[in-house]
């Protein structure tokens, strides 16, 4: 086993139970915090110590204090733009104020480092040149985005005031098996549910918008290597190429079968019409590339929502 301990926050939601997949191959021992709002036991292998408690849980305390964590990638959130955009309120209270209670924690507790979720989609609102980097302007379109942003400020003002490294990578558009296909957010999920069950769908918009796909395993890399470089580092993790929602849609429907006719809808408030980021930094400081082409992606993503939702 190896003598780091590794706490994940959302350890049971999409991403975070690929990454505890990785680092649970590799024998680290590994604490999950996750309250279940999107995410599933049933993605946990059993080699995790799972703690079902919400971030903004004040008992949050308790758990570090038993676990005493090395390093701790946060991913759990409330992950909806168009959540952020009816309920404000909520997205903060779990995104900022969670994180916050998070943080206060790791600097109580010892914490060596924190690997932090945060979003290349949702921070730097609609581009002003593309791919866009790491020194494009700040420009959130949703309340989601916003908090995403206030926390990398916040690691930040406890990297210089208390000593707490962090790395934080800013994702793009990532997809893969089990992404929840329920919720508002994941296009990808969304679609490849509704054409294996055959259910009307609808694009909203022209389609012609256009995002960065980045395959779960390219980013679960990514991940990984942030744990011994980086520190200190705001880093974009994507593929550095835009790809339209009807591209997507297509592809998916050829690996699917789907036959119905896919509507059009309304655009939704809050979203980014056209984003791809430029990953150089990720190359450079984490020796990092994207290895799954959009089509693999797409089709290794539709065969597990056809093994896994029928029946
Ligand atoms: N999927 C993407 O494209 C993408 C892009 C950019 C950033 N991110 C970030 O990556 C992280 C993981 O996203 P995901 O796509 O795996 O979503 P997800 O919803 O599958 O995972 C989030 C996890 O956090 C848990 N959670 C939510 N609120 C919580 C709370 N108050 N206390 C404890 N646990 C809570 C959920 O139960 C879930 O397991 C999030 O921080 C998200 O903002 C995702």
């Amino acid at each position: 086993m190896s003598n780091l301990r590794i706490m994940i926050t959302g350890g049971a939601g999409f991403i975070g139970s690929h990454l505890v997949d990785k680092l649970s191959a590799l024998n680290f021992d590994l604490i999950v915090v996750d309250n279940l709002a999107s995410g599933h036991q049933g993605n946990l292998g059993s080699s995790a110590r799972f703690y079902n408690v919400d971030i903004t849980d004040q008992h949050l305390s308790n758990i570090f204090e038993q676990e005493r964590p090395d390093i701790v990638f946060h991913l759990a959130a409330q992950i909806s733009v168009q959540s952020s955009m009816k309920n404000p309120y909520n997205d903060s209270r779990i995104n900022v104020l969670g994180s916050i209670n998070l943080f206060e924690n790791c600097v109580r507790f010892g914490v060596k480092k924190v690997i932090y979720a945060s979003s290349g989609g949702a921070i730097y609102g609609e581009p002003l040149y593309l791919p866009c980097d790491e020194a494009h302007p700040i420009n959130p379109l949703s309340h989601y985005g916003v908090a995403k942003y206030a926390v990398e400020k916040y690691l930040q003002v406890y990297n210089n005031s208390f000593g707490l490294r962090y790395t934080v990578l800013r994702f793009s558009n990532v997809y893969g098996p089990r992404q929840d296909p329920h919720g508002e957010a994941g296009v990808v999920a969304i679609f490849s549910k509704g054409m294996i069950l055959d259910e009307p769908l609808t694009i909203n918009g022209d389609g012609s918008q256009e995002r960065d796909f980045l395959f779960v395993s390219d980013l679960v890399d990514a991940l990984m290597k942030s744990i011994d470089v980086a520190d200190n580092e705001i880093i974009n993790i994507g593929t550095g190429r835009g790809y339209s929602v009807n591209y997507v849609h297509d592809e998916l429907k050829k690996h699917s079968g789907y036959l119905l006719k896919t509507l059009r809808g309304p655009e939704k408030p809050g979203e980014v019409f056209q984003i791809y980021l430029d990953s150089e930094k990720a190359k450079a400081i984490l020796g990092w590339v994207p290895k799954i082409p959009i089509e693999e992606g797409l089709r290794m993503t539709v065969d597990w929502f056809k093994n896994n939702l029928n029946g």
